[in-house]
């Protein structure tokens, strides 16, 4: 489901196959053009709108639309420069702010875990301002198989942690072809993943501060490691 008229554009320019779509009865948005000549579209009022996204205040349009195919990794690796993988990060808020992020930042795509949050769930969507329609992503049941699929593959896969002993982010020369692995909120990245990966690298933090929000680190990584 796609909500906002911001997000359902990007939806429709993406290729997404539209299903039905709900509208402001009294301002329809701009894109409801777009829809009137390929699925039912629907008019209702605020509380009719608010009851089926069950937000405080509801969007102009709410559309529903055909899941996208997902690349495999394999498709990701043949071409990327620039990927970020995610371990564990279930908040669907925080995969959104990592893919707008990194599409902004100019990376490739996003390699997610079976216990991540789904890049196309209602509130990555939203937080991504559609760009998870657009921004490629596979999912790997074995993140650390598939971090030493891509370091044998000729990927530097860098394991995002803040331990001391990791190398600091400044120190890096960016490698042509780059993995990034962010870890959960809580735990960080497995053991497994920090083992399989080719280098450790950690931001510099201060003022007692232990870590960054995983999006933050995200923006940061992308950037400083960016491809020149
Ligand atoms: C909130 S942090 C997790 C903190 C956790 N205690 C740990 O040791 O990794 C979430 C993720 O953001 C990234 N991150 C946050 N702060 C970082 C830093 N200062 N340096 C490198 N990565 C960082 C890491 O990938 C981390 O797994």
């Amino acid at each position: 489901m796609a909500e906002g008229d911001l997000v359902v554009e990007r939806a429709l320019e993406a290729g997404c196959e539209p299903v039905v779509a709900l509208v402001d009865e009294l301002r329809p948005p701009p894109v409801t053009e777009h829809l009137l000549t390929r699925v039912p579209v629907y008019a209702g009022g605020e509380r009719v709108r608010a009851l089926v996204t069950k937000l405080g205040v509801p969007n102009s349009i709410v559309a529903i639309f055909r899941r996208p195919p997902r690349t495999t990794v394999e498709a990701l690796a043949a071409t990327a420069h620039r990927l970020v993988l995610v371990e564990a990060v279930d908040n669907p808020a925080n995969i959104g702010a990592i893919i707008r992020n990194a599409t902004g930042l100019g990376w490739d795509g996003m390699i997610v875990d079976t216990t991540s949050a789904d890049p196309l769930a209602r509130r990555s969507l939203r937080v991504s301002m559609g760009h998870a329609v657009v921004f490629p992503h596979a999912r790997s049941t074995d993140v650390a198989a598939t971090v030493a699929q891509l370091v044998a593959g000729g990927f530097a896969v860098a394991a995002l942690t803040p331990d001391a002993d990791a190398t600091d982010i400044d120190e890096i020369a960016p490698p042509d072809r780059l993995v990034v692995c962010m870890g959960a909120e809580r735990v960080g990245l497995s053991d497994d993943v920090l083992a399989a990966a080719s280098l450790r690298v950690r931001i510099p933090m201060h003022h007692g501060v232990d870590s960054l929000n995983v999006a933050a680190a995200t923006a940061i990584v992308c950037h400083a490691l960016r491809r020149r």
